[in-house]
């Protein structure tokens, strides 16, 4: 009976434990490809986007930088380039953005 109890004891530790362990793990920073700087392997002009909105919107970039679309090697710009005869086509950051190629929202 007393051996049963320890048994039943160390099992329940070694549980224990093992949840503990789990948790810390869980807590961890979650493995965010986090963008620093534009990566190499996107367009000149997805890496102007990337260049401003990380300071701008941070969390758009993180949040692409995070994403499938970012492994996919699909930058900003060849989601959100746009014809100029698409009505919902303007012109962002004229000088920066590939001399006036017009992006738009809604891609
Ligand atoms: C020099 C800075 C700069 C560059 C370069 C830039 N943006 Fe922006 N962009 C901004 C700012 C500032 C805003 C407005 C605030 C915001 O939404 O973050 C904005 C807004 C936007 C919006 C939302 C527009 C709206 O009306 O809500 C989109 C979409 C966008 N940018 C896409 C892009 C894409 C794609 C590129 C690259 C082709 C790019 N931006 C390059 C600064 C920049
Ligand atoms: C897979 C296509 C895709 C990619 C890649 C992409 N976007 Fe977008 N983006 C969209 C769509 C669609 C919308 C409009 C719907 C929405 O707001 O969720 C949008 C919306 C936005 C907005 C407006 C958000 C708002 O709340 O007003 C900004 C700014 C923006 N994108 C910037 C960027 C930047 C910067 C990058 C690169 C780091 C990027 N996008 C990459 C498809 C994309």
């Amino acid at each position: 009976m007393f051996r049963k109890f320890w048994a039943f004891f160390a099992g329940a530790a070694f549980v224990a434990g093992g949840t503990f362990v789990a948790l810390l793990l869980l807590q961890q920073e979650p493995t965010v490809a986090s963008v620093k700087a534009p990566p190499p392997e996107f367009s000149e002009e997805t890496k102007v986007c990337i260049a401003c909105h990380k300071k701008t919107s941070q969390s758009i970039v993180q949040q692409w930088g995070d994403s499938k679309h970012h492994r996919a090697k699909v930058g900003c710009y060849e989601c959100h380039q746009a014809d100029a005869s698409d009505p919902d086509a303007f012109v962002h950051e004229e000088k920066k953005v590939g001399k006036g190629k017009p992006i738009s929202i809604i891609v």
